[in-house]
């Protein structure tokens, strides 16, 4: 009888024990299910907390990543040229250059090459950019670009009478720029910008195009001054 008893009080014990052990596991589980709560609320303050704003959230920090990425685009042409003679390197490229510089990893460059090279003679070249204005020509260049990646890119060119090389518009009309931000750069003998920073704005209508574009004398691009002029107008445009 005691045997039974002492048997019975075991058992009760045993029964005890597992219901506590049960207990005590599942409030330990949720209290972890919570610290890890409380980790994801302190590592994700701008994370979120509902998963509506996640999404946000990621898509704005994926916009901001492209937005800091930058193209610089340009066409420039070597040779013989007015004012500067034989050159290697043209004058809007040593100007994209200094902005390549200052963004550094941030911005990538895409030199707008044509498929058909242009005289090293300077005059035979502007006879060919005559022909190329008259036929409202539209030069190939080599080569592609993902334009998709970059939704801040830089327009480098030189003035060709009066206007952007031909080329420039191949390039405007190839992609689609839409909601894009466009800022023009050139170099010049006397023209400045000879109008075109708006007369591309007018072209790009679906684009945003900042016409505070800089122009600078080809003759004075080549010189290492123009670098801190080409740094003082970017610091200007806050990117
Ligand atoms: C075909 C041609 C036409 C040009 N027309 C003009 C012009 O209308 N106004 C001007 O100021 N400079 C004109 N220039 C001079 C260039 O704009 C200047 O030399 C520029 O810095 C060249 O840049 P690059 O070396 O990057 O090609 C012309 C040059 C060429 C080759």
């Amino acid at each position: 009888m005691n045997k039974k008893v002492i048997g019975i009080i075991i058992a009760v014990v045993v029964i005890l024990v597992a219901i506590i052990g049960v207990i005590y596991l599942v409030n330990n589980d949720s209290l972890n299910k919570e610290g890890s709560n409380d980790t994801s609320k302190t590592l994700g303050t701008t994370i979120t907390t509902t998963e509506e704003n996640e999404e946000e959230n990621t898509n704005a920090n994926l916009s901001t990543e492209k937005s800091n990425k930058i193209l610089i685009a340009y066409f420039s042409r070597p040779d013989e040229n007015y004012n500067v003679g034989n050159v290697e390197v043209g004058n809007t490229e040593i100007m994209a250059g200094f902005i390549k510089d200052y963004f550094g990893d941030k911005a990538d460059t895409f030199k707008i090459d044509p498929v058909k090279a242009y005289p090293t003679n300077y005059k035979e070249c502007t006879e060919v950019a005559t022909e190329e204005l008259n036929s409202n020509a539209r030069p190939e260049f080599k080569g592609n670009v993902d334009i998709s990646n970059y939704d801040t890119i830089f327009i480098g060119y030189p003035i060709w009478w009066g206007d952007v090389p031909m080329i420039i518009n191949t390039f405007l009309e190839k992609y689609d720029f839409s909601g894009k931000t466009i800022i023009p750069f050139n170099t010049h003998e006397g023209s400045g910008n000879a109008g075109t920073f708006n007369s591309i704005k007018n072209k790009m209508k679906s684009s945003n195009v900042n016409t505070n574009g800089l122009a600078i004398q080809g003759k004075t691009a080549r010189q290492e001054s123009s670098r801190s002029t080409v740094e003082n107008w970017l610091k200007g445009l806050g990117l």
